[in-house]
């Protein structure tokens, strides 16, 4: 099983009460460089101005026909419409991001099946664990670039022993690499899937850090997915805990996209029955809050915090890579995002040494994950130079 990253989260705050020279850079937490949590103030503004009818009662098991067209637009962006012309679009409210891939796993693979995954990921064994699912990897990179050969090889291998495969990319900003797939990838992926045609696969879209990309366009691998045929059913996972950095309100949804009219139905049943089965439905207030912002003009005013927490993201890993680029330290490909993965040579241990010091962080497959997301600008100047110095790198 994976490490437990709210129990290092935990052990870094008990820390904190004891010494003053604590670094937590375990959780994928927006802290602002006064190291308080509120860093979008139209959003702890629009909490607070809720009334009891968009808090209290229960809400509709999928959000509702207002969140659902809302949350679509929010996602697609300026390629919905287009979308809409050749595929089919449903949505369900999840509490949070986690909620739809581990409801995913539940309604659309049996236990002991194969999910495919790359070998350096987020915490997807997890979700896999409860739904009894085995993991099947790919190697992630081939040097500073995605492994599309491994991709393809292992996805033939799968294929050719599991009917429905569940491949998960999450994309862009990739946890814990901080990678963003180019679209040439992006395309390269797609045209993979579609050839899998005596199988159904499943695309588990892991949009969890769509607004913290520098791409150009952050939307516009989404006009790509109408090149996806029959035989693939999306699932994109959308996280409101990174979009608006309300972690603790599980503000969550899966979009069901699909070409045959049917299946989005079916899968759209099988979501709300799983929700009904499970969590029963997402909290009124994540999805009333959600409705907020979709108005047009609290939208504006939510984009701009988003843009200047967005810069202050950046300014943080630009000031950590070249600091770590100087010294020699290597990170695996980094191109936006919250985090960014050191490479060591035995994480499990490494990342114990560096509690040793007061330095809170994440073993991964390769290396260990800094979440540059949750430190100050001042907490990152010279932490490349200590955690070298603290490693032997
Ligand atoms: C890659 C990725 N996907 C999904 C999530 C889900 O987040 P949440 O359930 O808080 O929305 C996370 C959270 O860390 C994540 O890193």
């Amino acid at each position: 099983m994976a490490v437990d990253i709210l129990k290092i989260s935990k052990d870094a705050r008990d820390a904190k009460k004891i010494y003053d020279d604590v670094i937590d850079a375990s959780i994928g937490m927006f802290f602002d460089e006064d190291k308080s949590i509120g860093g979008m103030p139209s959003v702890s503004k629009a909490i607070r101005s809720l009334v009891d009818d968009q808090v209290l009662p229960y809400p509709s098991v999928d959000g509702g026909p207002n969140f659902k067209k809302e949350l679509i637009s929010w996602v697609l962006g300026k390629y919905e419409n287009d979308i809409k012309k050749s595929m089919f679009v449903d949505a369900c409210a999840t509490p949070g991001g986690s909620g739809a891939i581990a409801s995913t796993f539940s309604i659309m693979a049996k236990p002991k099946e194969y999910i495919f995954v790359s070998d350096v990921r987020w915490q997807y064994e997890r979700f896999a664990d409860r739904a009894k699912l085995n993991i099947f990897e790919h190697k992630l990179f081939d040097g500073d670039a995605f492994n599309i050969q491994s991709f393809k090889e292992r996805l033939d291998a799968l294929c050719a022993i599991q009917h429905r495969v569940i491949i998960i990319i999450n994309d862009p900003c990739h946890n814990p690499t901080g990678y963003t797939l180019s679209l040439n990838e992006f395309n390269q992926i797609i045209d993979i899937m579609n050839q899998k045609k005596d199988n159904e696969i499943v695309f588990l879209y892991d949009v969890a850090y769509l607004e913290f990309t520098h791409e150009e366009d952050n939307r516009l691998k989404m006009s790509y997915l109408p090149k996806l045929e029959s035989n693939v059913t999306t699932i994109i996972t959308f996280s409101g805990s990174k979009t608006f950095g309300v972690y603790g309100l599980r503000m969550g949804a899966a979009i069901i996209l699909s070409k045959d009219k049917d299946n989005v139905a079916d899968v759209h049943k099988k979501f709300v029955n799983e929700a009904r089965g499970s969590w029963s439905a997402t909290p009124t207030i994540s999805i009333e809050l959600f409705n907020h912002f979709a108005i047009p003009e609290n939208k504006k005013v939510f984009l701009k915090d988003l843009e200047r927490l967005n810069g202050i993201v950046q300014a943080r890993s630009k000031s950590f890579n070249e600091q770590a680029k100087e010294i020699g330290l290597i990170t695996y490909p980094f191109r936006s995002g919250f985090y960014t993965v050191i490479l060591t040579k035995d994480p499990d241990q490494d990342y114990l040494k560096l509690q040793d010091h007061h330095i809170y962080a994440v073993p991964m497959n390769g290396g260990i994950r800094l979440a540059l997301c949750s430190l100050s600008l001042n907490e990152i100047q010279g932490l490349p130079q200590k955690i070298k110095s603290i490693l032997n790198l």
